[in-house]
């Protein structure tokens, strides 16, 4: 049988650091008042990173893409497949893995990019598996990669708390050992209003608010219905139990989220891989990011079962269950 399984793994944060202090700080400037307490016991969020004003998507996925590439002990001309999942873009168009395909030197094979928002990772990752299984691609790239400091409110301290700026790469490549085992992606675009950036340009002016708007207990509640339903769906689908877990990396909006996710698995909070302490909602770039940071610190082991969950904007929803 032909596999897609991880080889190298990625990821980058821009320098320029804000704590919850840093960030009340700049908002009590606008007359906004927040705090380092109700961040951190809405969300466990303690600090974010946000990128420089000229740098974009792109940018950050070219540094995780390249420690990726690294780590899987290859080039970016064996690279024969570019997937970014980002809802940042560099430009409307042409897509952000065009750019960096460019910016990577890898130029000629497929670029493209998903939109699937905070779930774009495992839509990305799911793309990629099956492409490569099919034999359409040998080595991918994916990605995700985020500047969503640009599209926050900082008027709103409901959201503008919330995110952080990152990207994270993974090198997936064809294989005869179970890598990826199962998938399963959902969305429901009945709630395409509970979580948007509901602008467009249109005659060169942008129509409608360029900025993130969300009900954040909407969000919340779907989000804890739906990951728990991909969960068992995914672990179904691959033969395994919740007792095959050895890690859940699951994407990183709020410790709250999260820790209801672990309970409903019977997994404890020690199984499960946590960042968004140290960076906040990272949308798509949330999972790869958690992932790597995993794989460096030394707690993903090669052979274990991972996986990896995420949910967002769309409604979009899904899980991918795979062997390191
Ligand atoms: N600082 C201080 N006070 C605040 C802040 C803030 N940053 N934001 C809101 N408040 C106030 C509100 O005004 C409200 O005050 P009031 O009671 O006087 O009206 C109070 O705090 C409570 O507000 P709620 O919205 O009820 O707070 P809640 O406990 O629901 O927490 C939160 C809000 C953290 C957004 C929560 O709903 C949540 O985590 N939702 C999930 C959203 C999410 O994770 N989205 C990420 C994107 S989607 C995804 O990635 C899945």
């Amino acid at each position: 049988t032909r596999y897609a399984r991880i080889t190298g793994t990625g990821s980058y944060l821009p320098e320029r650091r804000l704590t919850n202090d840093d960030l009340a700080a700049q908002l009590a400037e606008r007359g906004i008042e927040t705090s380092n307490e109700w961040i951190v016991e809405r969300t466990g969020i303690q600090a974010r990173h946000f990128a420089d004003a000229h740098a974009c998507s792109s940018d950050l996925a070219l540094e995780a893409s390249r420690k990726a590439i690294e780590a899987a002990g290859i080039t970016a001309q064996d690279i024969d497949l570019i997937i970014v999942a980002t809802s940042t873009p560099d430009m409307v168009f042409p897509s952000t893995a065009c750019i960096l395909q460019n910016k990577l030197g890898a130029n000629g094979c497929p670029a493209f990019d998903v939109q699937a928002v905070c779930s774009g990772f495992v839509y990305a990752l799911t793309v990629a598996d099956s492409m490569i299984r099919s034999g359409a691609a040998q080595r991918a790239l994916v990605v995700g990669a985020e500047v969503f400091s640009r599209i926050l409110n900082f008027n709103d301290r409901t959201t503008c708390v919330l995110f952080g700026d990152g990207a994270g790469a993974v090198v997936l490549e064809a294989s005869e050992q179970p890598g990826i085992l199962a998938c399963d992606l959902h969305a429901d675009g009945k709630h395409v209003d509970i979580l948007c950036v509901p602008g467009h340009v249109s005659g060169g002016e942008v129509l409608g608010s360029p900025l993130l708007v969300m009900d954040g207990q909407a969000v919340f509640k779907m989000a804890v219905g739906v990951l728990e339903k991909a969960a068992h769906a995914v672990l179904a689908k691959a033969g395994k139990t919740e007792a095959d877990i050895d890690w859940l990396v699951p994407h990183q909006a709020n410790i709250r989220i999260m820790q209801s996710t672990a309970r409903k698995l019977k997994l404890s909070m020690d199984k499960v891989i946590v960042t968004v302490d140290q960076h906040g909602n990272t949308s798509a770039a949330s999972i790869p990011l958690a992932l790597d940071h995993g794989v460096r610190s030394g707690q993903i082991q090669p052979g274990q079962t991972v996986m990896l969950e995420g949910v967002g904007g769309g409604f979009t929803w899904g899980a991918v269950l795979l062997n390191m």
